[in-house]
């Protein structure tokens, strides 16, 4: 972030006294009052609100347009009925996907050059209809098989039937209703909020006698922006915003659109601030806002029991969403209770995913389905990361890998923020600080270190990489669509690659090659992309100008949400390039759905203080449920400097953010585990430890994810998706389906936690193995060297948990398994191993492991590349010790047997336990071992 210079002029430091100013700059961001387009919405929806059934809808369906066709899509014209009786054609399509989902989008067959009010005649005129083709994994949905959609067509509406759904398109006023299994689920346009803001130049607006206007449309800002640092913004199009509302029939749980500081479960937004997805930098963030943040997934979903809805707005524009609970849905389509969802997007076309599941986990898988699945990581970024901005040269980055050795601390990755380059020129570095950085690249390679440094996607004017970017117009350009736009950022003033440009993704590949200035030759530098919402110091919002242009002249408001996932993928495909089969791994800031495919997100500069320690679960939960569980927040809070004890209960619970990383603003002191002090430090250890010990359940908890979309870190709901007293817990979750149940302590001075159990099975304390029991609050001691975590009767979670320096040192390490009884004595888990860093899992070169036990007998049995070069190599890696907690009395005998052998092991009891020592099995083939 902007730091507040010692060196700026005297009266900043004399009003600032060099330490940043509290709290966020909310009026440097748009209220929608403020926003022409959100304004122009809200007022809409209140005068239809007003006008109540006096008000006379203006969207319907034009019946000889209707055309079915053989793959079960229906396409056909959507008449807006303007003042004169004239009407405005909206070209439409509705389509039955793979796996059930409904997809509608209404496009405008907008007039061609000529009048638009652009002055060169040089912008894509037509609606920008690519978010769907960045979002979706594969760039294209498939849709249902031929022959699963019924089509039938009536004087008044026309029905889809596929499998037990069934959506019925009202003509007038037109609505789609989406039921499943009898029931009604979504309602689009249940409130006639249906508003395309159709093409009309400014002259056709103003004219006094305009047909253009409808009377519920306020005219604010249609033709140019008043706002601020916008005021420049000429709104070429005029107002071409899309707007509907979404009612969630039945359901007043919903979750999703993040980023937002906020509570897992989405608020009402009535006489408040709606939620806003506009990718922004946003300084100093405060926690309980709706305001926008670094990125943006335009995904929403309800919950209730047996069913889970969601609704996914493929859109990349500038969008508001407001939401309502309604408790009486008094109306033809439905008389239940039901929440309203009222999307507003600057630009762009209507297009829409409707999800109708089971469960919120279905839910979790068909979304995946659709977008892609998280990558599968590489195992050494779900160890600990340490960062700051700035360690300052060589010998400082090697004194911290040392201290972390001496301190016994594992960790696998060390960082490098902007400060390693010469002057904020990324793909150099400074030479003075950093003469070798192979040398010290392969000194942390020895241990199984790696390192990330920064690359932003700002370039200095004037060196080679932006000359080159200016030269070949692979730069974001100007409103001119002809001039690269300049303008400010960390490096003074710089231009911006346009990475939504094939050719200038290929040049950045070209900057990672193998021996290239940056990366030298060394495998194990990976990459941070920041500042990518764009964040542009001197631009509206602090981001780019809305009317700047891209790649075949697509204006920025258009495409706006999804350039920083264009950044990050472009970095991706350089580093898959560059390296020999090892998966890349990239962090980055900014972020649109799909981004989960090829990089890992934080939440950006929080503070050192206890409500933002407290607000990063249910931040990291939202992420999680929408598909992007590569998530977590700076450990210790990136602005200022925490006390010894939030900094504990601060990797405390970092420890079970997917991904898990301790950064610092450069004014911050150092904070590094060792400089607390003990008994802090220890403590501190011992959690990364920890983290470290479940290496093996957060990687399989990932393969899980990247196979079905299974949050990391997973509300609890997912596990109760029936017990509505579930729907609000944010505090605590669980990790993947392992059964490990955490409730972090976020709490100055408390020394006792009020766990939430969703269900009757039993909870067992992880570390004393103490049982509690019973649906509902319990409350337990946590002093500060303590976490309370709890495995669910039933589970078996595989650890490894001998002390190694860095995860990869832990690649042939012994298992411990640690088997739960359930209430009714059994056990059951998965474990999932492969190479950690290759793509030969691709291959097949990975094994699944599945452990039941029946009361008796456990029972591990091995699928996958049994004849594999990694999965054979795992011959060498023995399970060390069996760990069994609950109500189990063992014969005096405990036979192993694996590969026709039988052999006895030897256990001991204790308080809650009994431990089989040494059971010498493989991990790579079956075996059972009975008790
Ligand atoms: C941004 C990032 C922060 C980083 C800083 C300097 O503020 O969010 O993590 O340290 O820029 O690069």
């Amino acid at each position: 972030m902007r730091v507040i210079s010692c060196l700026f002029s005297l009266w900043i430091s004399i009003v600032f006294i060099c330490t940043p100013v509290e709290g966020v700059k909310s009026y440097l961001f748009k209220t929608c009052e403020q926003s022409g387009f959100c304004s122009r919405n809200r007022h809409l929806a209140g005068e239809i609100a007003k006008a109540g059934g006096e008000y006379q809808p203006r969207y319907s369906v034009n019946i000889e347009s209707i055309l079915a066709h053989d793959n079960g899509t229906v396409s056909g014209l959507i008449e807006k009925s303007l003042n004169d009786g004239s009407v405005v054609g909206l070209p439409f399509t509705i389509s039955v996907l793979e796996d059930s989902n409904l997809r509608l989008t209404i496009d405008e067959a907008r007039r061609l050059v000529g009048g638009l009010g652009v002055s060169n005649g040089k912008l894509k005129t037509r609606r920008y209809n690519e978010a769907a083709d960045w979002a979706l994994q594969d760039g294209k949905p498939r849709i249902a098989e031929k022959g699963a959609v019924e089509v039938k067509t009536s004087s008044d509406s026309l029905q889809l039937k596929y499998g037990e759904y069934e959506t019925s398109v009202q003509y007038y006023p037109f609505k789609v209703a989406v039921k499943y299994k009898g029931e009604t689920q979504l309602i689009l346009n249940h409130d006639n909020l249906l508003n395309i803001e159709h093409f009309r130049t400014k002259e056709e607006q103003t004219a006094e006698d305009s047909i253009h206007v409808s009377p519920e449309e306020s005219t604010f800002d249609s033709f140019q922006d008043s706002f601020k640092d916008s005021k420049k913004d000429k709104l070429p199009f005029g107002p071409e915003s899309v707007s509907v509302d979404v009612s969630f029939v039945g359901y007043d749980h919903v979750y999703g659109i993040p980023e937002h500081a906020d509570s897992l479960e989405l608020k009402d937004t009535v006489g408040a601030e709606p939620y806003r997805l506009y990718n922004v930098d946003i300084f100093e963030y405060e926690i309980n806002s709706r305001l926008p943040m670094y990125g943006a997934i335009p995904f929403m979903f309800g919950v209730k029991p047996g069913f889970a809805s969601g609704v996914f707005w493929m859109n990349s524009a500038d969008t508001y969403v407001d939401i309502e609970r309604v408790k009486h849905g008094e109306s033809t389509l439905t008389t239940e209770k039901r929440t309203t969802s009222h999307w507003m997007s600057e630009s762009g076309v209507l297009d829409v995913v409707f999800f109708v599941k089971e469960s919120p986990q279905e839910l979790s898988t068909s979304y995946g389905s659709l977008t892609g699945f998280v990558q599968l990581p590489n195992l050494f970024s779900l160890g600990y990361h340490q960062c700051r901005w700035n360690y300052n040269d060589e010998s400082d980055v090697l004194q911290v890998h040392n201290n972390m050795d001496k301190y016994g601390i594992p960790y696998d990755t060390i960082w490098l923020d902007i400060e390693y380059t010469e002057e904020k020129k990324y793909f150099t570095w400074k030479k003075e600080l950093f003469p070798d950085p192979d040398r010290m690249l392969s000194v942390l390679d020895e241990t199984g270190r790696y390192m990330v440094v920064i690359i932003d996607p700002h370039l200095k004017v004037n060196y080679e990489v932006s000359d080159y970017v200016v030269k070949h117009s692979l730069g974001v350009r100007d409103s001119d669509c002809k001039k690269t736009y300049h303008g400010h950022c960390w490096p003074g003033e710089s231009v911006w690659i346009d990475t939504l440009d094939p050719e200038a993704s290929q040049y950045w590949s070209e900057l990672y090659v193998n021996g290239s200035r940056l990366m030298g030759n060394s495998q194990n530098l990976h990459i941070w992309n920041d500042m990518n919402e764009p964040s542009v110091f001197n631009g509206p919002e602090t981001s780019a100008p809305k009317d700047l242009v891209h790649f075949q002249n697509w204006e920025h408001r258009s495409v706006h949400n999804l350039y920083g996932m264009t950044f990050h993928e472009a970095t991706y495909d350089a580093l898959k390039t560059r390296f020999y089969n090892q998966r890349p791994f990239i962090l980055t800031r900014s972020f649109f759905s799909g981004s989960q495919r090829t990089a890992a997100m934080w939440t950006g500069d929080n503070m050192a203080k206890w409500e933002y320690l407290r607000g990063s679960i249910p931040m990291v939960l939202t992420l999680n449920v929408v598909g992007m569980p590569f998530a977590g927040a700076d450990v210790g809070g990136f602005f200022g400097d925490p006390s010894k004890e939030l900094l504990v209960r601060w990797y405390q619970t970092g420890i079970w953010y997917p991904f898990f990383r301790a950064h610092a603003h450069i004014d911050s002191r150092r904070r590094e585990p060792w400089i607390a002090g003990e008994p802090y430090t220890s403590i501190m250890r011992d959690a990364v430890r920890l983290r470290y010990a479940l290496l093996p359940v957060f990687y399989t908890a990932f393969q899980e994810s990247h196979t079905v979309g299974t949050p990391v870190m997973r509300p609890v709901f997912y596990e109760t998706p029936n017990n509505v007293a579930s729907y609000g817990i944010e505090d605590e979750f669980f990790v993947g389906n392992s059964g490990l149940l955490v409730k972090p302590v976020v709490d100055e001075g408390a020394t006792s936690v009020d766990v939430y159990l969703p269900d009757d099975e039993l909870y067992y304390d992880f570390q004393t193995f103490i049982a509690l029991h019973g649906q509902g609050f319990h409350t337990v001691e946590a002093p500060l060297e303590k976490i309370p975590v709890f495995i669910k009767g039933g589970h078996v979670v595989a650890m490894k948990q001998r002390y190694r320096r860095s995860s990869k040192l832990m690649k042939y390490d012994p298992y411990t398994l640690v088997i739960a009884l359930s209430s009714k004595g059994s056990a059951s888990g998965k474990l999932y191993i492969d190479d950690g860093e290759t793509f030969d899992n691709e291959l097949g070169d990975f094994v699944n492991v599945a452990f039941t036990f029946d009361g008796r007998k456990l029972s591990s049995s091995v699928t996958g590349g049994l004849d594999q070069p990694f999965v054979q190599s795992l011959a060498r890696v023995t399970v060390e010790r069996i760990i069994f907690i609950g109500d189990l009395k063992p014969s005096k005998e405990i036979k192993v047997s694996q590969g026709g052998e039988q052999w006895v092991a030897q256990y001991e009891s204790s308080e809650g336990a009994i431990t089989i020592k040494n059971p010498q099995v493989k991990i790579n083939s079956d075996w059972t071992v009975s008790v």
